[in-house]
């Protein structure tokens, strides 16, 4: 098929989202965001104790997920077996044990195999870890984000401090450090960056002029 399929992976909090949908809206693509699945998927699986090592409980659970977004002013709208879990998946109980969950094979497979059906044959921007390598190896324009670690825990900080009043900075910023170790060191699809990944430090970029550059990228394919 001919439709465009835009990568963008990278750390974690280093504004991957932000870029991705301000991208999706200029280009009318649509946008999936990659992580909201792992941690829809982790969000059941700490309501159900689910033990991540047993692969039957892993498969069972995975049997039970059903997950679906519905897109509104390109902000991730993510449903759980039909329940809007959006919000509930930002929280940090959530972040504390999605990398946990993303690095079990099973599952992973079975969240690919979604994005693989979601880009098929539609124009889109999808973010994660592994969109350029395992995803979509052959995505038109891939993107590897990274900023300085301690910018994006600031950014991220100001993000949650309105519906987490008692979050420190330090417990932001060990979260970030725990994720990237994870998501960067674990056997299944690490987070690494693509041979063909254009790299984009945006530690002193505007979102603005993040957009820019990779409306500039993207505009070959368009
Ligand atoms: O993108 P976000 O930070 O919301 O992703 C949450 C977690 O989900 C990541 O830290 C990573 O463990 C996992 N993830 C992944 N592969 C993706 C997207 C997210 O393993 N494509």
């Amino acid at each position: 098929s001919n439709n465009i399929v835009v990568a963008i992976d990278g750390y974690s909090s280093c504004g991957k989202s932000t870029l991705a949908k301000a991208l999706a809206k200029k280009l009318h693509f649509i946008y999936v965001d990659s992580g909201a699945m792992y941690r829809a998927v982790a969000l059941y699986f700490i309501r159900n104790n689910v033990d991540t090592k047993n692969h039957d409980q892993v498969a069972g659970a995975l049997k039970n997920i059903h997950l679906n977004f519905h897109s509104r002013d390109y902000q991730t709208h993510i449903t759980l077996n039909d329940e809007e879990v959006s919000a509930e998946i930002r929280q940090m109980p959530v972040s504390d044990k999605v990398s946990e969950v993303a690095a079990i094979k099973e599952v992973r497979k079975e969240m690919v195999r979604q994005q693989q059906r979601m880009g098929k044959s539609k124009n889109v921007v999808m973010d994660g870890r592994d969109i350029g390598t395992v995803v979509f190896p052959h995505a038109q324009l891939k993107l590897f984000m990274t900023a300085d670690p301690k910018v994006r825990a600031e950014r991220r900080y100001k993000e949650l401090q309105s519906t987490n009043p008692d979050i420190t900075l330090e417990d932001v910023f060990e979260n970030l450090a725990h994720r990237d170790y994870a998501d960067t060191t674990r056997e299944e699809s690490p987070l690494t960056r693509a041979e063909d990944a254009i790299v984009l430090d945006n530690t002193n970029l505007t979102p603005e002029q993040q957009l820019q550059l990779a409306v500039d990228l993207v505009k070959p394919f368009v």
